[in-house]
């Protein structure tokens, strides 16, 4: 993962850089390093630890000069450390670098370059490219990083600076995102918007193996020839705000919040009119017979609720599959598979691998993503947008909403074409639809009941998560955002299944969490529920029924009653506040959670 940032400009660049560091911090926060050249040589500060550790050293001892690079880590080669941080300098320290991504041939590289006496500094593959740049040097960055380019193997988000030519950053970018930010006497890269928004809305997005050349006056582009390329900067329309926590404790709070205006926003835009309409309607002309949807964590639990709708309004053969799984099971798919690709970010390396190996199989490709221009989006065959914004806090909410709503309307799409539900049952649903904003908003007047039951749960070592087909859908993603942001072992079950083992692991105050929404299954959810009771266990009911248990060991939480393919949507946001106030409960850092980040850009 990591995030990388760099600016050449007028003014300072160091309160610049860290400043994008910090609204790339989602990206990994174990350690985090600047360099900026100061008339002559480079200054280098990083440290282990959060952002703020280094944000303390440099304003203990500030570091001037307004040219540099940073970078925030989430290790993969080398325990986070002082040495392991980026930047890294050549062995000469003439060359600097930051990287996102990994380098997957550097021990060949390292003991290549041992072996003419180059000396390392950390244990991280990163720090290769730093020794090759210099090593390759003889008077022109730009050949020296294409020929770096040409050397490595891997993914890469990079960013250059060399002594001899201070006033440049070259940056380049494989398989991880990049933008340049262009404004008016300076430049700008960083690996995602929110890093540069505050001063320009004018970007560039970088393609694979393009090279980008910055100074202050303004940023040039090249092929791997080194050839010139025109690229034009698109106009960011993201408020500020949307990248701010608006007031709000954490991200994960605020964008909980957002959810009625994002579900309405991407219900339109997939209306008539809407901006994902045009891609629906050359959806119209694809002829499949199977549906894959492909997607990782919490896009795959997305997913797996859209499989429910896919088969019950469609009746196509649908599966839900990890990317990580998929990719290399040389999955039976073809040229009648239409293969779905969920992804927030549309740069998770999993699902880019699939996008790829689905596309090699001769499948339609269709993606949902998130981040406009993310490389998911532009090598799918066709590609939808959820209009979430920008999602901060690492575990999705959100994002995850809008994914919802657009399976929603390409199953009830497809199934009003196949002439499986006619125009006004699709209406119909889509009336229902756009329901959902209010019937959430109802959900957040509950806010108080689910803080207060989070605050009994919260020194649970273990939490369970049982439902019935959509309603078990929707249980693992409720059991993977309170593994995620409250470090509380837990796991979701199916039902039916619990009597095959997992009911031995029912003690004395066990919590499950229990969500019946589908009228046709409660029954069998409700015996579920009266079997983990009089096994000592306490529930969590979540229901749009009516039953209420004789047992004080059940709590209900009620949600508004609408059609079973669609309450996931009411269940998720229930299930998110119940997560986000037992981790609040716990003091847990709920928008950066240990060990994860946001963008999985590796393997
Ligand atoms: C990480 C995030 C999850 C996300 C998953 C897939 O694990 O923490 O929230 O669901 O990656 O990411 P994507 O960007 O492809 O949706």
């Amino acid at each position: 993962m990591c995030g990388i940032m760099g600016f050449a400009g007028g003014g300072e660049a160091a309160p610049v850089i860290l400043d994008g560091l910090k609204r790339l911090e989602y990206r990994g926060y174990d350690s985090a390093g600047i360099a900026v050249y100061d008339g002559g040589r480079f200054c280098v500060v990083k440290r282990k630890g959060r952002l703020s550790v280094l944000e303390g050293e440099l304003q203990k001892a500030p570091v001037p000069g307004s040219i540099g690079i940073g970078h925030t880590r989430w290790a993969t080669h080398g325990e986070p450390s002082d040495a392991n941080s980026h930047p890294h300098l050549g062995s000469m320290s003439r060359i600097a670098i930051a990287h996102n991504g990994i380098v997957e041939n550097y021990k060949a590289l390292r003991e290549y370059l041992a072996g003419k006496g180059v000396a390392f500094s950390s244990d991280t593959d990163s720090e290769v490219v730093a020794q090759l740049a210099e090593h390759y040097y003889s008077g022109n960055l730009l050949e020296t990083v294409a020929k770096v380019i040409n050397a490595i193997e891997g993914s890469f988000a990079l960013e250059f600076m060399c002594l001899d030519e201070p006033d440049k950053i070259i940056a380049v970018k494989k398989y991880n995102p990049l933008i340049v930010g262009i404004a008016s006497g300076a430049t700008y890269v960083a690996s995602d918007v929110p890093a540069i928004l505050r001063h320009t809305r004018q970007v560039v997005y970088l393609a694979d193996r393009e090279i980008a050349v910055l100074t202050r006056d303004g940023a040039a582009f090249y092929n791997m020839d080194l050839e010139p390329i025109q690229k034009r900067p698109e106009t960011i329309s993201w408020s500020m705000d949307s990248a701010e926590k608006g007031g709000y404790e954490h991200f994960m709070y605020k964008e909980i919040m957002e959810q009625p205006r994002v579900i309405e926003d991407t219900l339109k835009s997939a209306m008539p009119g809407g901006s994902n309409e045009p891609v629906l309607d050359a959806l119209d002309a694809l002829r499949f017979d199977r549906i894959k949807i492909v997607a990782c964590g919490s896009a795959y639990n997305a997913g797996s609720v859209g499989r429910y709708a896919f088969e019950s309004l469609c009746r196509i053969p649908t599966e839900a599959d990890l990317a990580s799984e998929f990719r290399y099971r040389d999955a039976l798919i073809d040229e009648n598979t239409l293969v779905i690709l969920v992804s927030q970010s549309g740069e998770t390396a999993d699902t880019i691998a699939a996008t790829l190996e689905a596309k090699a199989k001769g499948a339609k490709t269709l993606a949902i993503v998130n981040v406009v221009g993310s490389t998911i989006a532009k090598e799918a065959d066709y590609t939808i947008y959820t209009m979430a914004g920008p999602e901060i806090a690492v575990a999705t909410t959100k994002a995850f909403s809008a994914q919802l709503i657009l399976l929603y309307m390409l199953a009830i799409r497809l199934a009003h074409r196949l002439g499986r539900i006619g125009r006004e049952e699709a209406g119909a649903m889509v009336a229902e639809i756009g329901t959902l904003p209010g019937h959430v908003r109802g959900i957040f007047g509950e806010v108080e009941k689910i803080q207060h039951y989070a605050a009994t749960c919260f020194n649970s070592k273990s939490i369970f998560f049982i439902g019935r087909n959509i309603d078990y859908a929707i249980a693992m993603e409720g059991s993977l955002k309170l593994k995620e942001i409250s470090y509380i072992h837990s796991e979701a079950y199916a039902g039916g299944e619990l009597k095959h083992g997992t009911i031995s692991l029912i003690e004395d105050n066990t919590l499950v969490v229990a969500i019946s929404c589908c009228d046709r299954l409660a029954p069998k959810t409700e015996s579920n529920v009266e079997q983990v009771i009089s096994r000592g266990a306490k529930v969590l009911y979540i229901t749009s029924g009516g039953i209420a248990f004789g047992s004080d060991k059940v709590f209900t939480l009620r949600e508004p009653r609408v059609g079973e393919l669609f309450a996931p949507s009411l269940s998720v946001v229930l299930l998110q506040l119940f997560s986000y106030y037992v981790a609040a409960n716990k003091g847990c850092d709920i928008d950066k959670p240990r060990n994860l980040a946001k963008s999985v850009t590796v393997e």
